[in-house]
């Protein structure tokens, strides 16, 4: 982590990664607009899950109040998006005031100063990424030359939005590819995949005001969770799929899939060269210490409570608790009251208290994701598609 001196206080500057993160370049791009555009006070966007079909706050660069973060809806719930969406277009309110009580959104941002606004979907290969919200403190600020050139800004934010995405969801697809290749995929499905990481970002969004979490950390625990056991591609099948208990021996090279997998992530970000991955070493933190239990008695370094980055703890409650709710070669399906009642008893002990009861404070999304994604789609799915679908 860089840090500098200003008035005795530690002043972070970059979070700890080479890559400046989405929200900085967000924010580098929305300083350059200034000068064209002084009135544009906020630009933010949201980012849509075809999985869920939600959509959640992602980054934003905001001069003043924040009108809201952290925030989730099915698209179907904006239906004033849903259309822009389905209709390839974007949209200009001039004066937000005259919209009525039930517009959220508007209701909001105006709250926070906001007079018109300026909406706009953008898309990656025909698929709807997410949307773009830029407003102003004047009314009518958004004309028909301001539009023009805004345009280029526009265009230039979707992009790097793209760009900050892409690499981590290439790696979600290099590991399904590499899982479905090996005998892995007899252990833990492509759905165990898909629930986990998704049951993870709603741990992250419930913690992420308490804990200080950008809707961008939770977005990248979302996209990195599902490498958290990359490693186990290189435990040899007869300890992998085993079906008995593990002797000691072959617990200790099981084991070694957490150091196993920090070094395929390495290679991997070497050989796609995803040098400009954001938050590489969250990514890192997530296959390296998801064993480790809050009370320090887990593997491989037996870091104890807040020691152990938020990161892996979030995942470890998340993935356990789709394991225990899984029917997996070695045992049936757990009911959700039972891997609760688990969750419970190792709350403080082996999981984070905290994200214990974040996973349980959301349970009928928890419920939602798990219904959505089911071991028996998956297979009608297919290898192919269910790999292009993660592009
Ligand atoms: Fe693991
Ligand atoms: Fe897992």
């Amino acid at each position: 982590m860089q840090s500098l001196e200003n008035t005795g206080q530690q002043v972070i500057i970059n979070d700890g990664d080479t890559a400046a993160s989405v929200q900085q370049q967000l924010e580098t791009v929305h300083s350059n607009m200034k000068e064209a555009f002084p009135e544009i006070a906020r630009v933010a966007v949201a980012i849509y899950d075809h999985g869920t079909d939600r959509l959640k706050t992602f980054i934003h660069s905001t001069e003043g109040a924040v009108p809201f973060s952290h925030y989730e809806a099915a698209l179907g719930e904006v239906p004033i998006l849903a259309s822009l969406a389905a209709a390839h277009q974007d949209r200009r309110v001039s004066d937000l005031t005259v919209l009525g009580p039930d517009h959220v959104r508007s209701q909001k941002v105006i709250e926070a100063g906001y007079l018109s606004s300026y909406t706009r979907p953008f898309f990656n290969r025909g698929q709807l990424i997410g949307f773009l919200f830029f407003d102003a403190r004047k009314k009518a600020y958004f004309d028909n030359i301001t539009l023009h050139h805004l345009s280029t800004f526009s265009h230039l934010i979707s992009l790097l939005v793209i760009n900050g995405l892409t690499p981590a969801q290439m790696l979600r697809s290099s590991v399904n590819v590499a899982r479905d290749l090996s005998r892995y995929r007899d252990q833990e499905t492509g759905a165990h995949l898909d629930r986990m990481s998704r049951y993870a970002r709603v741990i992250a969004n419930d913690i992420a005001v308490e804990k200080a979490l950008s809707d961008e950390f939770v977005e990248f625990v979302f996209l990195f969770s599902p490498l958290h056991d990359i490693g186990k591609i290189g435990i040899e099948d007869s300890i992998l799929l085993k079906p008995a208990q593990l002797t000691e021996a072959e617990f200790a090279i099981m084991k070694t899939h957490v150091t196993k997998g920090v070094r395929m992530v390495d290679a991997i970000i070497g050989d796609f060269g995803l040098t400009d991955l954001p938050h590489t070493e969250m990514l890192r933190n997530i296959v390296r210490f998801h064993h480790e239990c809050f009370d320090g008695n887990g593997y491989m370094e037996g870091l104890i409570g807040e020691a152990i980055p938020l990161e892996a703890r979030i995942v470890m409650v998340a993935d356990i608790f789709d394991a225990l709710t899984s029917k997996r070669p070695y045992k049936e399906a757990w009911s959700v009251e039972r891997a609760l009642q688990f969750l419970k008893d190792k709350s403080g002990t082996m999981l984070d208290p905290r994200c214990v009861n974040a996973l349980i404070e959301n349970l009928s999304e928890i419920e939602t994701i798990k219904a959505r994604f089911t071991d028996d789609e998956i297979e009608e799915v297919g290898f192919r598609e269910a790999y292009f679908s993660e592009i």
